[in-house]
């Protein structure tokens, strides 16, 4: 059979890995695919540098939509990212009746309504396995390898920059901002990390990782997003004597009301695998009620662990180009006609609704009757306390200090509860500066 033709946009990391693992595995992707899959054109601003890697392997151009133009062209990969040119781009190869391949989760999670949509009435497919978790095939497990199962819940450590800042600042007790120096030192982190730091890329990654676990529709702008940065090593510290690590985990959860969909710190027991993955990996947890919790590991950035993923997805359109569009496995896990409304069956609660314990640390004054008017607080508004701990006033402020700082586990809870409980907590002159909350998950 006539191999398959594909066109690149953009040849950074992940193009160049792309080239390099098809052209040194080439054998063996064929056997497997049916076909041959040749990469013959590739579209770069820097022509001389995209010249210099893939040499007289394929056409260089400048214009990526030579690419889409060429009729021999079966497959665009798109691997430009954002939201501007790359999504016209990929809007008008499926108008060309091109398959698309995307590592771009900035642009699904935000466009892929109208992408999917686009793709659906032209027939043709958009796979993004790298987009969600790099090189770790999780889109493949909950698509199909767990396609039994009544999903209840995934969490995922879904950003190797900000997984690598925190594990540092645990190994070293650093605060942040030399976390994130040394990241950015050692190439974890980009000169502008922004989106990994302020927890967006990872709630793009968690909205796909949503619409795929429970077949609604793609909502990132319903996704609660927080970041990293105003996290203090003391809590980092604070946890671990309790036995907890902390995470920037992605949640998605099924309830009786509907999804909750959140990115954002969180306490996890320190004897949970998941919470021993350190440095830039990526690891997440899908519970189904079949099958259990079961646990998927690796790199989730990377020149050929990205590559790895795009590539998977090129073999599928190879064995699947041509085929009855109604034989594709759907690219949201369900037939499209089946996908929950947004906002009906399955809204995606806001986070009043949400229930999760909490870890809260509250700078006070060391005086008879403070922790009593705080439990006090908190049982009027039936919030129930798991665990307490306080530490020396010498060890908090120096020796002679008055202040100290109390630390308040608490079990599940409704954050509409806890806010208001936080609210009459917060003014009261014993306390001393703003309360630190941070989300708390046992995921059992
Ligand atoms: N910047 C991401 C990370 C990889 O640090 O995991 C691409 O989404």
């Amino acid at each position: 059979m006539k191999p398959i033709q594909v066109g690149l946009l953009g040849i950074g990391t992940v193009g160049r890995g792309t080239f390099e693992v098809l052209s040194r595995n080439q054998e063996e992707i064929s056997r497997r695919a049916g076909r041959g899959i040749e990469i013959t054109m590739v579209a770069d601003l820097d022509t001389a540098r995209a010249r210099g890697i893939v040499g007289e392997r394929a056409r260089v151009v400048s214009d990526a939509r030579e690419v889409i133009a060429n009729p021999e062209i079966d497959v665009v990969v798109e691997l430009i990212g954002g939201y501007g040119i790359a999504k016209a781009l990929v809007l008008e190869a499926i108008a060309a009746g091109k398959h698309v391949v995307t590592a771009n989760k900035a642009l699904l999670a935000v466009h892929g309504t109208e992408i999917f949509r686009a793709a659906a009435a032209k027939g043709v497919i958009v796979a993004f396995e790298a987009a969600v978790a790099g090189g770790i095939p999780i889109i493949k497990a909950l698509r199909e390898g767990l396609t039994a199962n009544r999903i209840q819940w995934v969490a995922g450590i879904i950003n190797g920059t900000t997984n690598f800042i925190l594990s540092e600042m645990r190994d070293k007790g650093l605060d942040f901002d030399a976390a994130l120096k040394d990241a950015q030192r050692l190439g974890y982190a980009e000169a502008d990390p922004t989106f990994d730091i302020e927890g967006v890329d990872a709630a793009h990654k968690a909205t796909l990782i949503s619409a795929i676990a429970f077949g609604i529709p793609v909502q990132f702008d319903k996704c609660h997003v927080e970041g990293i940065t105003r996290l203090a090593s003391a809590d980092i510290k604070y946890a671990e004597q309790l036995g907890y690590r902390i995470k920037l985990l992605g949640i998605t959860r099924r309830t009786d009301k509907g999804v909750e969909l959140r990115v954002h710190p969180t306490l996890i027991p320190a004897r949970r695998l998941i919470a021993n993955v350190d440095g830039a990996m990526n690891a997440v947890v899908v519970q189904g009620d079949a099958v259990g919790a079961t646990l998927y590991y690796g790199k989730g950035a990377g020149s050929e662990p990205t590559a790895s993923a795009v590539i998977a997805d090129l073999v599928d359109i190879a064995r699947l180009h041509g085929a009855d569009p109604s034989h594709r496995v759907p690219p949201l896990a369900f037939q499209s006609n089946t996908l929950a409304a947004a906002g009906g069956d399955l809204p995606v609660l806001p986070m009043a609704d949400v229930v999760t314990g909490y870890y809260l640390r509250i700078r006070v004054v060391d005086e008879a009757g403070v922790l009593a008017r705080f439990t006090g607080i908190l049982a009027d508004a039936r919030i129930s306390i798991d665990a307490i701990l306080q530490r020396e006033a010498d060890e908090v402020g120096g020796e002679g200090s008055t202040q100290t700082d109390l630390i308040i586990l608490t079990h599940d809870t409704r954050e509409g509860d806890l806010d208001a409980a936080l609210a009459q907590i917060q003014p009261l002159p014993t306390v001393l500066g703003p309360i630190t909350r941070i989300r708390k998950e046992e995921l059992n």
